[in-house]
Order: structure tokens, then sequence, then C-alpha cells
């Protein structure tokens, strides 16, 4: 045989065992892509369970919106959309990002920065008790309910930056969440996943996070224990008002009641404004466009406050310290200043009892419920 056939043969040899590489290789399993699920969920079980929140009669009354009835399963869908990063437009960054358990739900950052790296103008706030804010959510009262307001950290362009039909094509497309959204709320197709839904699920979550459980509610609502000497100080400054004039740090007035919250506008103080027009961030005015309403705030339920520095809407004052200094001081001018924001006289050894008593709201059954922690 000369060598030219030879040669032929192993060259149909090579080019067989290449197309047989080739037919092979269709079959090998590779990256599968959009899942192929049907759209038809009705092989899962919808059996939702009824879930009450567990919480003594006196830490107030939550108002559950009728239409959105808490489950066991609407709970466990919120949770996981909740710590998923699958809710940003590059899959970096999920609620829990800028509201950590361990900080009671904030972030320990003055001002947060979204997924583009550009900061937001307003300080992430804390969650504990959640529920029980009745009079609009945000520093601002500009969302009424949890419901509504999950929907815009998705939106805003500072925060998660991606859009809802670019989420929900997302979760249509998942492995288990078609499954986990019909568990929660019985559709039966996966076209009807929607924005809302997403919502009332991350809302149910929400509702769960309450805290009853600091040293505070166990000296006040219960158990035995007992405040220290300085705690017991920092508690009578806080609450208590001297019957003449307002030389005392009166914080009872905004902060009052079991949450430790008034549930009112005030300006407290903080920002010098020679009008109505000067105050750079207007606060309770961007939502009722009442002149006299720039510079006000919602004052935040102050538990946990030692788990959630920096500290005010815009994370200015670094610690407790700083935050009774400002306090103490009487603030500064401005055209609706609260008349409850006065100087007055304090020792610095009081303001550590201050302190003191403020450190006694913290609740670490609270930051540490394994039922709060992200699922993955
Ligand atoms: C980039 C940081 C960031 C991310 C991400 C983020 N938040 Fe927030 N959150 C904030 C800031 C800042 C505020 C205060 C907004 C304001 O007053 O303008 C806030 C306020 C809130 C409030 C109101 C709290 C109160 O006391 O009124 C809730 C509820 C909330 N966020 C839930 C969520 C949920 C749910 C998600 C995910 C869908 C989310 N946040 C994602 C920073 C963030
Ligand atoms: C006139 C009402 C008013 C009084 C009195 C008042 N506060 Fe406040 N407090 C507010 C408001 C409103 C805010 C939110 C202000 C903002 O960020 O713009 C606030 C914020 C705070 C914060 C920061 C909360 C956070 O999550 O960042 C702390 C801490 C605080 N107050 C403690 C106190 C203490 C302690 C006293 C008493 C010395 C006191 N406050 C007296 C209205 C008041």
């Amino acid at each position: 045989m000369n060598k030219f056939p030879s040669l032929l043969f192993a060259a149909i040899f090579l080019l067989l065992s290449l197309l047989t590489a080739v037919a092979c290789g269709d079959e090998e399993p590779t990256d599968p892509g959009p899942i192929d699920l049907p759209n038809d969920l009705l092989e899962f079980t919808y059996d939702p369970e009824d879930y009450t929140v567990d919480y003594p009669d006196w830490l107030g009354q939550m108002e559950i919106p009728a239409d959105n009835p808490m489950t066991v399963q609407g709970i466990e869908l919120g949770r996981r959309l909740f710590f998923d990063p699958i809710l940003s437009a590059d899959s970096t960054m999920s609620c829990s990002s800028c509201h950590n358990p361990t900080q009671s739900f904030s972030d320990g950052l003055a001002t947060s920065p979204g997924i583009d790296g550009i900061l937001g103008r307003r300080s992430a706030m804390s969650l504990v008790n959640i529920a029980f804010v009745n009079n609009g959510l945000n520093w601002n009262g500009s969302s009424q309910t949890l419901e509504e307001q999950a929907l815009e950290p998705v939106m805003n362009e500072v925060e998660l930056h991606e859009t809802w039909p670019n989420v929900i094509s997302k979760l249509q497309q998942h492995e288990t969440y078609p499954q986990f959204f019909r568990e929660a709320f019985g559709i039966s197709d996966r076209d009807e996943m929607t924005k809302e839904l997403a919502a009332k699920a991350i809302a149910q979550f929400e509702r769960t996070l309450v805290s009853y459980n600091s040293r505070y509610d166990q000296i006040r609502f219960g158990s035995g224990i007992f405040y220290e000497e300085d705690e017991i100080n920092g508690r009578d400054l806080f609450f208590f008002e001297l019957a003449t004039g307002l030389d005392h740090p009166g914080c009872s007035h905004c902060h009052g009641g079991v949450q430790f919250a008034e549930p009112n506008f005030f300006n407290n103080g903080l920002t010098e404004a020679a009008t109505f027009a000067d105050f750079p961030d207007k606060g309770r005015g961007e939502v009722t466009n009442v002149a006299s309403d720039n510079g006000l705030f919602r004052p935040p339920s102050l538990r946990n406050i030692a788990l959630t520095a920096p500290y005010m809407h815009d994370g200015r004052f670094e610690t407790l310290e700083e935050v009774i200094d400002h306090y103490r001081s009487g603030g500064h001018p401005s055209p609706n200043v609260s008349s409850n924001i006065q100087p007055f006289t304090l020792s610095d050894e009081d303001r550590d009892h201050l302190i003191a008593f403020l450190h006694t709201l913290t609740d670490t059954s609270f930051i540490n419920n394994p039922a709060f922690q992200s699922p993955f």
C-alpha cells in the first residue's frame, strides 16, 4: 500500500470520530438555561396555615390588612424575598443589605449605597416593631402600608435599581419561587406571579419582626429583675418632667409610649433654617406639600437604639452621647422647631445614666431570633 490511501483512511476515521463526539456531546447535560417548567402549578399543594403573631397585649394592636392575612407559607416566601439579591439588577443586594438582623434591621451607615455605589440621602431605618407604626412609613411617613413600601426599594435608582417586570420574570424562571408563590397565595399558573403578591409576602415577613423582650420589658412587665441605680436615674430623666419650666430632657414628649415613638412628626432642631424653604431635606413637607411641614420627621422607635448607630435621618450623629449633647444644647433655631426642644441642664454623669437607660431597650433575643435570619 502506498502512503496516500492510508492517510485518507486516517482522515476519514478522524472525521467520523469527531462527528460521533459531537453527536454524543448533544446528549451530555449542558447548562440548562431557563428552567422549562410548565406554567401550570397545580401539582403543588395549596394548603396555607394561618399564622398569628405572638405578642403581649401591652405592646399595642397590630393592624393586618384584610386582603393580606398572614400564613406560614406567606411569611416564608417573604423571608426569602427579603434576603434574596434576585431583587436587585445585578444580584448583589437584597433588602437585608441595608436592613441587617444583627443591627436591628439597619446597616450601621449614615446613608447607604445602592447597587451602583451611589449613596441614598437618608439613613436605613430599623424595622423593629415596624408593624406597629401607624402614621406612615419612612422618615417622613410617605408610605402608608408595608405592602406599598415594599415595592419602592426595587425601583429606587439608588437602592436595588431594578424593574418589577424584570424581577417577576426572574422569579418565574426560578427553580423554586413559582412553587412558593402557589403555596403562599394559591395561584395556579406562573403568569399569576405579580409584584403585588411579592410585596404582600415581604409585608407578612416584616409583621413578624416583633420585639418585647428587652431588659426594659422584662423589668416593667414581668420577671423579678430590676434596674441598676444608673438605669433608674436614666429612666427618670427620660420620662419624668419637672412641674416648672423646661429644664429637663423631656424625651418622652416625642418618644413616649411602649414603642418609644409618638405617632406624629416633629422638628427636633437638627437644622438651622431662616424660612420653611431653607430645609435641605423637606421631610414631612414632601408628603403634604405644606410649607410649615418642611423639616418635620417621624421620631423612630428607640427600641434597640444602641444597635442602630449612626443616628437621625441623615446619620449625622455617631454615638448616643452626641445625640444627647444635641438635645442638651437646645438644637438649632428654625421656624417650626418643637417647643419641647429647649436647652436643659444635665451633667455628663446624668447623660451617661440616660444612655444606660437607653441600653435597657436592647432586645438580643430579637436580633438572634432564628426565624428572622437569612434562609440561604
Ligand atoms: C440601599 C439601602 C436599602 C435597601 C436595599 C432597602 N432599604 Fe429599606 N430603607 C432604606 C432607607 C434609607 C429607608 C428610609 C427611607 C426614607 O425615609 O426616605 C428605608 C426604609 C424602609 C422601611 C420603613 C421603615 C420605617 O420605620 O418606616 C421599610 C419597611 C423598609 N425600608 C423595607 C425595605 C424592604 C422590604 C427592602 C427590600 C425590598 C428594603 N427596605 C431595601 C434603605 C434601604
Ligand atoms: C420634639 C420631639 C422630640 C424630643 C423632645 C426628643 N426627640 Fe429624639 N427624635 C425626634 C425626631 C423627630 C427624631 C428624628 C429626627 C430626624 O432624624 O430628623 C428623633 C430622633 C432621635 C434619635 C435617633 C433615632 C434614629 O433611629 O436614628 C434618638 C437616639 C433620639 N431621638 C433620642 C432622644 C432622646 C434621648 C431625647 C431626650 C433627650 C429625645 N430624643 C427628645 C423627636 C424628639
